[in-house]
């Protein structure tokens, strides 16, 4: 591995450069070397979390602030628990904001996860029939915001990923229907592709405001935005 300085605009940054290996594929060489460059994968080392996903909710929740004290939270797709490391802090599952209400939060993926203080968290394949059910049981009660970070492993095909991605979603989407609370949010990762729309259209009927938002975590080369729904008919 070596560092070289680039020159971008404003400060020199230490860009970090890695030597093709013998055994290592391009691919890998070219993944490490985008890890090992990536500020979000610092800040999540330097902020203790469990990987760049976070800064992806910390900013859909800054500018639309839905993991409010006390929120009852839903996240599907959550290994390995970034999402949820910040619903903890920002609905107060710990109860460490002192004087207001405490929140609690549900993570469920098909991998297991590590516990993390605050949640609970269960392995499931979302997809699997019952799977809302055994949420719902878990959940006990209804939520006030649902989200989904779920994505299958690359296929390598585009628009075979658009679509069962756009697949979880949906799921995602009635699930919510069914458990949230009016006033209630819906977030969801897609990928663009086409199918998106049609999810768009559902999603309109049922909240009073349906936008698709890029944050800037989201890394510029993918596809993938994410839906966010507020204001629950109920
Ligand atoms: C991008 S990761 C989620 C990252 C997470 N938001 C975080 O901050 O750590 C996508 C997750 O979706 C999960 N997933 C994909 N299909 C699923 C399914 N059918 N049921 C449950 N989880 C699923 C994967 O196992 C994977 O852990």
């Amino acid at each position: 591995m070596t560092e070289k300085k680039s020159s971008g605009r404003g400060a020199r940054e230490l860009r970090v450069k890695v030597k093709s290996a013998r055994g290592r594929k391009l691919s890998s060489t070219l993944w490490l070397e985008r890890q090992l460059n990536d500020p979000y994968v610092k800040r999540a080392h330097d902020e203790g979390y469990r990987g760049r996903a976070a800064f992806k909710i910390l900013e859909l929740d800054d500018k639309f602030r839905f993991l409010v004290p006390g929120a009852r939270v839903v996240d599907l797709g959550c290994a390995p628990g970034g999402w949820c490391q910040v619903a903890v802090k920002r609905v107060n599952a710990l109860g460490e904001k002192s004087g207001k209400k405490i929140g609690t939060i549900l993570g469920v993926d098909l991998q297991q996860v590590d516990p993390i203080a605050g949640t609970e968290i269960h392995q499931l394949d979302f997809m699997e029939d019952d799977a809302d059910q055994k949420v719902k049981d878990w959940l006990g009660g209804n939520a006030d915001v649902v989200m989904s970070d779920m994505a299958a492993a690359s296929s390598g095909h585009k628009q075979t990923d658009h679509l069962r991605i756009m697949a979880l979603c949906e799921a995602a989407a009635y699930f919510a229907f069914d458990v949230l609370e009016p006033g209630g949010t819906f977030v969801a990762k897609v990928l663009a592709g086409g199918a998106e729309g049609d999810l768009q259209k559902l999603l309109k009927q049922k909240f009073e405001k349906v936008v698709h938002v890029k944050p800037p975590a989201s890394r510029s080369d993918s596809s993938e935005k994410f839906v966010v729904a507020t204001g629950f008919r109920g």
